[in-house]
C-alpha cells in the first residue's frame, strides 16, 4: 500500500478486495461513459478479465481519496510475436480511469506511475496499449514503432505506445502487437454484456464528436 499527499488530498493505493468489485466496475463505467463510444464496455472487460488467467491481481490497484474511491488501473500479462519465432512475454493495462470530477488533479498519473514500479519487479519487462500520447507521454511512454513494435491492427500506427521498465528489454526485438481477446469480450458475447450492463444505473448512450467507434 501506497500512502501520501498529492497537490491537494492524502490519498492511498491498494489492491482491490471482492468487496469493491461492483464499486470498481461502476466507477470504470462512470469514467468511459460516452467517451470513446455511445456507452461503453470497458466495465465488463475488467469484470471478465478478473476470471482470466492472464489477470495481475496484485497490479488490479484502487486510489482512494479520503476513503473513497476515484480511481483504479488493472493489467494484463500478454506477448509480442517477435520476427525471429519468439514470443515475448509482457505486460499491458487498461482500463485506467479516474473518477469524472477528480480528473486533472494528477491521480492518474500517480496512479499509473506507482502500478507500473510495481509491474517492473513482477518482471512485466515492457507495456504496450493504444492511447493519447498527451498523457502517456508524461510517464515516458513513447510511439512504440521506434522500438520496433507494430500494432498488429494498423501496423504505422503512432498512437500504439510503449514503455520498457526494464531500459533495453526491447533490444534486440521487432515484432507486432494483437490486444489480447479478452479486450474483445463485449463484441464476442452482446447479450451477456446487456445482461451485466442492465445491473447498473440506467445512463443515457449518446453519439458525440470525438469517438472512436
Ligand atoms: C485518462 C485519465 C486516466 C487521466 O487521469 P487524470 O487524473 O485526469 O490525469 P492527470 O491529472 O494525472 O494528468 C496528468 C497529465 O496528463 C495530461 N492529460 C491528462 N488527461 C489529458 C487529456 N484528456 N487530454 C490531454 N492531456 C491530458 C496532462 O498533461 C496532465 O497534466 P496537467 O493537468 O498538469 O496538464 C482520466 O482522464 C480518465 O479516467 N479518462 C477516462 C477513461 C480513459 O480515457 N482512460 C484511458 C484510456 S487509454
Amino acid at each position: 500500500m501506497l500512502s501520501s499527499n498529492s497537490r491537494f488530498e492524502k490519498y492511498t493505493i491498494r489492491t482491490e478486495q471482492p468487496c469493491d468489485f461492483k464499486a470498481i466496475e461502476n466507477l470504470t463505467r462512470e469514467a468511459f461513459w460516452n467517451v470513446y463510444r455511445p456507452g461503453c464496455t470497458e466495465h465488463y472487460v475488467l469484470h471478465c478479465y478478473r476470471e482470466s488467467p492472464d489477470f495481475v491481481p496484485e497490479l488490479s490497484l484502487i486510489l482512494e481519496v479520503e476513503g473513497e474511491i476515484v480511481g483504479h488501473v488493472m493489467y494484463a500479462w500478454s506477448h509480442i510475436d517477435a520476427d525471429d519465432g519468439r514470443k515475448i512475454k509482457m505486460m499491458t493495462f487498461g482500463p485506467i480511469n479516474i473518477r469524472p470530477d477528480f480528473k486533472r488533479k494528477g491521480y492518474g498519473k500517480i496512479l499509473l506511475d506507482h502500478s507500473m514500479e510495481l509491474a517492473k519487479k513482477m518482471e512485466g519487462g515492457c507495456l504496450l496499449i493504444v492511447g493519447n500520447i498527451d498523457f502517456y507521454g508524461k510517464s515516458s511512454f513513447v510511439s512504440a514503432l521506434t522500438k520496433g513494435i507494430r500494432y498488429a491492427d494498423d501496423p504505422e500506427a503512432t498512437y500504439f505506445l510503449c514503455k520498457e521498465l526494464d531500459d533495453g528489454f526491447l533490444d534486440g526485438i521487432t515484432g507486432s502487437y494483437h490486444d489480447p481477446e479478452g479486450y474483445f469480450v463485449a463484441d464476442q458475447n452482446p447479450e451477456a454484456f446487456d445482461r451485466f450492463d442492465a445491473e447498473f444505473p440506467p445512463k443515457e448512450k449518446l453519439k458525440l464528436p470525438g469517438q472512436l467507434f
